[in-house]
């Protein structure tokens, strides 16, 4: 037995951090309450109810009528792969715009499903051209384009009417990875008619990394339904199989899954429930505050964070015309050694930011303004902690310039 003395290890008392790299952010206190409410068997009539009320406000954030929006649980990759292993069978050809990390992770993915893979890439910090998507898509006749909404890698969103617009002319369904959009930028499914979509809780949802939204239409069940077979031991009488070849996992099977989160409650996995009481609440957080207004929010932000940073003199990453509004690139100064100052801003003011990897790595900081974190004090304190960890480096923006802009930028919105 362990005493206080002899305990290894002592309560978990993290230290206060504003957490302002591209995810995870700070969670929304509300969900933190949320999660901390009684569990409930996952077939307690009281349970269900709160899936079904999950499915319906995912619906909403989403903008869709698609009856299979659920969760997935697991953080935001477990939604891309439970939607790309149950829609891709071995040898579908899938087109990948890449225009950073998560592009890649999307090819990634799709060849381990036994895609046969095309990829369109762009330069970090510009999108994909979507001529060239369009020429890709003639040449390859895909049956599926996978693309990443916004990725946090390079601060990009590729604008997905494109997108859908390039698939219907040929033929295939698109997949999108909204991970690092949902919440934060307007993701109209339905409207945009995008087939089957994925996110996670952890950027602008306000939520702890561990469910993964997902949302897909008819044709995309269809097509997932024709590979469905149900595990020995739970499955039923008389129950229809498809004749498609089997998915290859078990945890990612949508089939089982929509048997599960529908009518039927195939016992499939164990809900997790307290991340299912996390992304009711992420949900209903952002419908009360509406998805325009929320849109608004992270618009200002970036604004007023573009503006400031632009006032200290520094260069602010990427093709700006498609940058996310949550997050923001900043191209390291010459002479300012990047780890020091982003270690700085972590112990001596609390303050995390991120960095950048692959061809970006070393390159440009990333500052996530998103869901709960994006407030106003939130930009001003980050801005004004980076001035002074800048001038620790030799690097002198002109002192107030930033913290000054960013407030006048937001003085500007408020008076509007
Ligand atoms: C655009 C995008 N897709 C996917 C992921 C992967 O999410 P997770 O780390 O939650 O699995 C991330 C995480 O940063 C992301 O930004």
């Amino acid at each position: 037995m362990y005493s206080a003395m002899t305990m290894p290890f002592g309560d978990l008392n993290p230290p206060p951090r504003l957490l302002m790299g591209p995810g995870p952010v700070d969670a929304d206190p509300r969900v933190l309450r949320a999660m901390a409410m009684p569990l409930l068997g996952q077939f307690d009539p009281a349970f269900t109810a709160y899936m079904n009320e999950a499915m319906e406000l995912y619906r909403r954030v989403y903008q869709t009528k698609n009856k299979w929006t659920f969760l997935i649980d697991g953080t935001a990759r477990a939604g891309i792969e439970a939607i790309l292993v149950s829609l891709i069978a071995p040898g579908d050809r899938v087109l990948v715009p890449i225009f950073g990390r998560f592009g890649h992770l999307l090819t990634e993915i799709s060849r381990r499903c036994g895609a046969d893979v095309h990829t369109v890439e762009a330069e970090w910090g510009q999108i994909v051209d979507p001529d060239a998507i369009e020429d890709a898509a003639r040449k390859t006749r895909p049956r599926l384009i996978a693309c990443v909404h916004g990725d946090t890698s390079t601060t990009m969103a590729q604008p997905l009417q494109d997108i859908v617009a390039i698939a219907r002319r040929h033929d295939a369904l698109v997949y999108t990875d909204a991970t690092a959009t949902l919440g934060g930028m307007d993701v109209a499914v339905d409207r945009w008619g995008v087939d089957a979509i994925s996110s996670g809780l952890q950027k602008c949802l306000s939520g702890p990394p561990g469910s993964a939204p997902i949302s897909f239409n008819e044709r995309v069940a269809a097509s997932v339904n024709a590979r469905k077979h149900v595990e020995q031991g739970i499955r039923v009488e008389g129950a229809v199989e498809g004749n498609g070849p089997v998915i290859r996992s078990n945890y990612f099977d949508l089939a089982m899954l929509m048997e599960y989160w529908g009518e039927s409650r195939l016992n499939h996995h164990t809900e997790a429930t307290s991340m299912l009481y996390a992304a009711r609440e992420c949900a209903r957080i952002a419908l009360e505050e509406g998805i325009a207004a929320r849109v608004a929010r992270h618009q200002t932000a970036s604004r007023a964070m573009v503006a400031g940073l632009q006032a200290m003199g520094l260069a602010v990453f990427g093709d700006l015309k498609h940058k996310m509004p949550n997050v923001t690139g900043i191209v390291i100064p010459a002479k300012v050694d990047g780890e020091w100052a982003r270690h700085s801003l972590l112990h001596d003011f609390g303050i995390e930011i991120g960095t950048s990897f692959g061809p970006l790595k070393g390159k440009i900081w990333r500052i996530g303004t998103m869901g709960y974190g994006c407030q106003k004090r939130n930009v001003l304190i980050c801005l004004n902690a980076l001035e002074a960890v800048l001038r620790q480096q030799g690097y002198a923006a002109k002192p107030g310039a930033g913290v000054d802009t960013a407030l006048a930028e937001y003085r500007k919105t408020e008076a509007a």
